[in-house]
């Protein structure tokens, strides 16, 4: 298995380039099943779960090609994916490949809706907590499908179509509301979501479906209305920068010190987030290309954050954020509240020399002078990106171990790393 080798230290400085967003890109690829047209998206990123969302969605049929690098075009360009659910073959997710990848299970919702069934893989329990189902499937339910669970699998039948219908979820959900608007575009009639997740993958998501001729308002707000219609048609879509991404290497210029433009983010994508820097000390400047983030000697302040759903303090920059309040002048806290068991990084941090003391779902770190290098190890992407975070502020050197976790949803990190002057290689098993 691959490693990363780091060594603390260096001052960032340059350029880099944020790419597409995964958290968009796979329902974005899910949604291909709703037309027999081709689905092209533009800016996808290369990574592992999108190479497993293309090995799930060929198992129903679905034909992915991508397109070869155009004159000018660079690795810092996104791919272009053609997809093209013309006919799908096979209405089964099976286990083996839903537990992979969560999100697979997404399909659920467009396959019943174009085809009347679906056959899906329960996940099951994952690194981050138990995360249940029972929300996509009364989104379904609602929708008239009829479910059964069978031997680990949700069975889902709606033979005459799915009907427009009241939803209202009693917890916000990004899955159960790409659920529930993926169920509800191809509807008999209209269906209202309450209580809908408002992240900016839903708009985007909302975005392209309407360029599909889906008719989605209010995507964005916490009510979301949809209006059923016969069919779909294929579209082009450029998906949009990743707020986890731009987050993530924000933390880590801040962490280590510099000046660097996150070309192509969004101010607006992770607002809560660039407060919660601003707050810490760190140089917030939003530009026309993208986000300035710069720290140049002076320390780094505690900060007091809860993470909730969007527009609050995202819970996939926790772990980061966390990395950089292990170097704080004074004691952060931190309080998670979206996933039950989302502090798997905190053993590890410590084995780098940081301070972090856990009390249910509030983590206090104490800020110490200096990090010191070790063998780590993260049991999700995001967690993993916290140990590089720390990595590069610590004296001496770090090697990440798994680091497939990271190629699930950071592309050519220790490229972009490197490229700003971060001492990172891929030490390849
Ligand atoms: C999405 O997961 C993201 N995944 C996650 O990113 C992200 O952490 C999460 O949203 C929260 O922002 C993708 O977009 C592919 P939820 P999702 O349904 O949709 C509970 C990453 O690192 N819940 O919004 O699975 C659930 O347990 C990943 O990129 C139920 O109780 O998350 C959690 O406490 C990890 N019943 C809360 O809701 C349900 O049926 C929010 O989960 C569904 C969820």
């Amino acid at each position: 298995m691959d490693r990363i080798r780091i060594v603390g230290g260096r001052r960032l400085d340059g350029v880099i380039p944020i790419s597409g967003a995964k958290n968009a890109t796979l329902p974005l690829m899910i949604a291909s099943l709703l037309t027999g047209e081709t689905l092209t998206l533009d800016n996808v990123p290369r990574l592992a779960d999108v190479v497993l969302l293309q090995r799930i969605l060929g198992n129903h049929g679905v034909d992915v090609t991508v397109s070869g690098k155009r004159s000018g075009e660079t690795a810092d360009h996104g791919q272009t994916l053609h997809i093209s659910a013309a006919r799908i073959v096979d209405t089964t997710a099976p286990y083996e490949l839903v537990s992979k990848m969560r999100a697979s299970f997404w399909v659920l919702a467009p396959l019943v809706a174009r085809m009347g069934q679906a056959r899906v893989s329960m996940p099951g329990g994952c690194a981050i907590g138990t995360r249940p189902v029972d929300l996509l499937i009364m989104a379904m339910e609602r929708l008239g499908a009829r479910i059964d669970i069978d031997g680990g699998y949700v069975v889902a039948r709606a033979p005459h179509g799915l009907k427009g219908a009241e939803i209202v979820f009693p917890k916000v959900t990004v899955g159960g509301t790409h659920t529930a608007i993926m169920a509800a575009v191809l509807a008999d009639g209209t269906t209202v979501i309450e209580n809908a997740a408002r992240e900016p993958e839903i708009g985007d998501v909302a975005d392209c479906l309407n360029k599909m001729g889906a008719r989605i308002s209010g995507a964005g707000t916490n009510r979301i209305v949809v209006e059923g219609v016969t069919r779909l048609n294929g579209a082009r879509h450029a998906v949009l920068p990743d707020r986890i991404e731009t987050g993530t290497y924000a933390m880590a210029v801040a962490m280590a010190g510099g000046e660097v433009l996150l070309q192509n983010a969004r101010p607006e994508l992770l607002q809560a987030a660039l407060d919660a820097l601003s707050n810490a000390g760190v140089s917030v400047t939003p530009t026309n290309q993208g986000i300035r983030i710069a720290r140049n000697g002076a320390g780094l302040q505690p900060v007091e954050v809860t993470t909730a759903p969007f527009p609050s303090f995202p819970t996939d920059l926790q772990a980061q954020l966390m990395a950089l309040m292990t170097r704080a002048r004074g004691t952060s806290h931190i309080v998670e509240t979206v996933f039950e068991n989302r502090f798997m990084h905190v053993q590890e941090l410590v084995r780098l020399g940081a301070h972090i003391s856990l009390e249910g779902e509030r983590a206090t770190i104490e800020g110490v002078e200096r990090l010191k290098g070790a063998q780590v190890m993260a049991t999700d992407l995001r967690a993993s990106v916290s140990l590089v975070i720390a990595a590069l502020a610590a004296e001496g050197e770090t090697i990440v171990n798994r680091v497939y976790h990271l190629d699930r949803g950071f592309e050519r990190l220790e490229q972009k790393l490197s490229g700003v002057g971060a001492e990172v290689e891929r030490l390849s098993a």
